[in-house]
């Protein structure tokens, strides 16, 4: 299985995808290209593990640019931490194809400016009782997408927005990766 991974941030869903790949986890799963639409960490990652990668900075062209740089080869596209939303030609061209990693139990807490930080933050003052993380297929409507696995989490009482984001992003590393090996059968 090939994949594309685009990410924004330090890239630990991405890294852990690589580790999978090297420690049995993922043994048919191959990374072939990493895209960011930004300088980041994820982009040093994919340098130390010889993965090819790219970044495709914001602005004009840059739609156009991202379709253009993902190898035809890829069976997915991973959206690992990746902030930029994709224009509705990239996901007709790729659909059924692209997954991403979401911060919550989508429904919930998932669409414009839910990303990051905001989510927790939005989920504490909430008082929620439970969080968690979702990996579902990407459709043009955002975080709307069938869902492939969800993971819940009991929110610690008092906690913070980024212990929570810690404790969810456990959560990610577990289901993107029983994720992948669902869609590596
Ligand atoms: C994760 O919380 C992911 O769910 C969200 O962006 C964050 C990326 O973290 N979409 P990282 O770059 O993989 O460390």
């Amino acid at each position: 299985m090939k994949l594309s991974v685009l990410v924004s941030g330090s890239g630990t869903n991405l890294q852990e995808i690589i580790d999978a790949t090297q420690d049995g986890r993922l043994p048919n799963t191959e990374i072939i290209k990493v895209i960011a639409d930004r300088e980041c960490y994820a982009l040093e990652r994919a340098g130390i593990a010889h993965i090819p990668y790219q970044m495709i900075p914001r602005g004009k062209d840059f739609q156009s640019q991202l379709l253009q740089a993902i190898p035809s080869e890829s069976d997915y596209i991973v959206l690992a931490g990746f902030l930029s939303i994709l224009a509705p030609e990239f996901i007709q061209k790729w659909e059924g194809k692209i997954i991403n990693i979401h911060p919550s139990l989508l429904p919930k807490y998932g669409g414009k400016g839910m990303y990051g930080i905001h989510v927790h933050r939005a989920v504490i003052e909430n008082e929620e009782k439970e969080s968690g993380a979702t990996v579902h297929f990407v459709t043009e409507g955002i975080d709307e997408g069938e869902i492939l696995l969800q993971e819940a989490l009991e929110i610690p009482k008092n906690t913070t927005a980024q212990n929570l984001a810690n404790k969810v992003h456990e959560v990610e590393y577990r289901i993107l990766i029983s994720a992948l090996q669902q869609l590596e059968k």
